[in-house]
């Protein structure tokens, strides 16, 4: 059975609705992370799963028990939030002490407890100070150890790192990963940004709407993606889209026309470590299809060119080059390319990308 179980949940405020039928599950230990764009539903989620939100139609269960309407402290779950919201008078001790005495746990337990967790997130040097002598990336710390003290059965957390700057982001996106192996137990992890999905999660439950557009491994979401929006939001820098049309239709291959690519044809394969090895035969002669390209696809080696592009600008990221290059007829596609290659704004740039690495989406924008 599974421990964290989500069937047809609904969320309305009024008449809007805001989560829209979720179902979903997790097993023991897994880390999952809900991700989509601002809006569509994922704290909301969150909040509904901490109890700290009704429920308005479905119904929850934690470890095979049903608490759709139990109150937040008899789930064993416990929530960190964005802002660390930490009591600015009392020490960091008594900031993770605190929720234990509330609860009458016995003084010596609280201890124990605190400098457990204060020792798996190296904080024990910090106890006695206040918060306001810790830098952004502590307090955070001390918000994640007020949760590890409850030894809760389930952590949620709701976007914890968007306060941070960009360094102490990543060093804490570790520190998080660190964490969840050291306990072993579920985490739900929400965030808006696809690099933290992508790293942290077992599986990530892309939502849009209020609603699931698809669930899986980050390299599921990567190979796979369903539809046009998953593939757009998983991946970074975004995936390049471009309108075409089917000429040819084999068992397993597609001959696509427009004017960009070399001889106006381009040849599409399955692709490799997708789950629509041979689906390609469902497109017909005739249809419009969505192409989408990853830049990182994308070579500049001048073997066989694919795509005829000019280039309009370039980023150099150091160790890659951030290349975007006009087709013929349409949108800037981007290009990532490693090293820094001689491109100057104007050149022409022969591009190559191997059949079985492109993306084909139906004219619904769902995958072929
Ligand atoms: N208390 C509320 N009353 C009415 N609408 C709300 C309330 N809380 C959230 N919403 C709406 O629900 C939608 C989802 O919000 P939220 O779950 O916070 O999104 P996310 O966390 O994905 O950015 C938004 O359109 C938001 O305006
Ligand atoms: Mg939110």
């Amino acid at each position: 059975m599974a421990f964290l179980s989500l069937d047809g949940i609904v969320k309305r405020y009024g008449d809007h609705t805001v989560v829209d039928g979720v179902g979903f599950r997790a097993e023991k230990g897994e880390f999952i992370v809900f991700v989509g764009p601002s809006g569509c539903g994922k704290s909301t989620l969150l909040r509904m799963i901490a109890g700290l939100e009704e429920i308005t139609a479905g119904t929850l269960a934690i470890d095979g028990r049903e608490v759709t309407h139990v109150e937040p402290a008899a789930r064993q779950v416990a929530m960190v939030f964005q802002s660390y919201a930490l009591y600015p008078h009392m020490s960091v001790f008594e900031n993770m002490a605190f929720g234990l005495q509330m609860a009458k746990m016995p003084a010596d337990e609280i201890r124990r407890r605190v400098e457990e967790a204060a020792a798996i997130l190296q904080i024990g040097p910090l106890l006695q100070r206040k918060p306001r002598q810790l830098s952004g990336g502590q307090r955070q710390r001390v918000a994640i150890g007020r949760a590890i003290v409850r030894h809760p059965k389930l952590f949620l957390f709701d976007e914890p790192l968007s306060n941070l700057d960009a360094e102490l982001r990543t060093q804490m996106r570790i520190e998080i990963a660190r964490l969840h192996q050291k306990l072993g137990v579920t985490m739900v992890y929400v965030t808006h940004d696809q690099i933290e999905a992508m790293t942290l999660a077992d599986r990530i439950v892309v939502l849009r709407a209020g609603r699931i557009e698809q669930v899986g491994t980050p390299s599921e979401l990567y190979d796979a993606p369903v539809n046009t929006f998953v593939a757009g939001f998983i991946g970074s820098p975004r995936m390049n889209f471009l309108p075409a049309t089917v000429a040819e239709a084999a068992e397993d291959r597609l001959t696509l026309t427009h004017p960009s690519f070399v001889d106006g044809r381009l040849v599409a394969a399955p692709r490799r470590g997708g789950a629509r090895v041979g689906a390609r035969g469902g497109a017909r002669v005739g249809d419009r299809v969505t192409v989408g390209l990853r830049p990182e696809h994308l070579a500049l080696d001048g073997a066989a060119p694919s795509l005829r592009l000019r280039a309009e600008m370039t980023e150099n990221l150091g160790g890659s080059t951030q290349i975007y290059a006009r087709p013929a007829d349409g949108e800037a596609l981007s290009i990532l390319t490693p090293g820094r290659p001689a491109v100057a704004a104007g050149d022409e740039l022969p591009v190559r990308v191997a059949p079985e690495q492109i993306y084909l989406f139906d004219g619904a924008g769902l995958a072929i």
